[in-house]
């Protein structure tokens, strides 16, 4: 599976020829400044909350390419009042067959205000489950022990993490989410960006290396096989 990195927690990945794009946060990002967001296409577009480092090119982005926003029910319903058409509305706990693969619904413990302050629901994971891999992005959230339940949904190629700290996961607790949703290769994400989350990130590699994991951070703009 193909996996491009836009910075932030915004990333693609292309399963049977669909592109799936997250969390669209671009032209604000001074570190992904070299990112045409106007050159980037989706079919998909998957919202795991509202906060703004996590939706501002969404309503941009989805119109010019009809792309597919899924989130919430309350992230769905305000992008169809931005004027997007192509809409699919889910909700923790809830799966759904689309046409690259299954996407199951799953906790996040964190918030979800939209940037003009509507409410945005609960935040959400998505767990993947196709026939080019499985994955699971978690999403901005702490660790929870609800993330033991991610094996029974599927068994993970990979898993996007976030690392940055102060506002989610940090390092150590990504570890142990590593460990509780039983998978090795962890790409990390939300780290960098601002004041609040800037971290070493040699040692967040050895942290990962010494506990038997693998800790993937691409460069901003590069595509990667996962
Ligand atoms: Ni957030
Ligand atoms: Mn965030």
């Amino acid at each position: 599976m193909k996996y491009t990195c836009y910075g932030h927690s915004c990333f693609a990945v292309e399963i049977r020829g669909k592109k799936i794009l997250f969390d669209p946060f671009i032209s604000y990002n001074e570190l992904a400044k070299k990112v045409d967001v106007n050159a980037i296409t989706a079919d998909y577009i998957f919202v795991s909350h509202g906060h703004e480092d996590h939706v501002a090119d969404l309503v941009e982005l989805a119109k010019r390419t009809n792309a597919t926003v899924v989130s919430n029910f309350e992230i769905v319903t305000w992008a169809g009042k931005q004027g997007i058409q192509n809409l699919h509305p889910m909700n923790t706990g809830g799966k759904w067959k689309f046409d690259f693969g299954t996407v199951k619904c799953v906790t996040a413990q964190h918030s979800s205000s939209l940037p003009d302050g509507t409410y945005g629901g609960n935040p959400m994971g998505f767990v993947f489950v196709t026939d080019e891999g499985n994955f699971y992005y978690s999403g901005d959230t702490a660790l929870t022990y609800d993330m033991e339940l991610v094996p029974s949904v599927a068994t993970l190629d990979f898993a996007v993490l976030p690392i940055g700290d102060n506002f989610t996961m940090g390092v150590e607790d990504a570890i142990a989410a590593a460990e509780f949703i039983e998978c090795e290769k962890i790409i990390g994400v939300h780290y960098d960006t601002f004041g609040y989350i800037k971290i070493d990130s040699q040692d967040a590699l050895e942290q990962f290396s010494d506990a038997g994991l693998e800790l993937v951070l691409p460069e901003i703009g590069s595509t990667i096989e996962v």
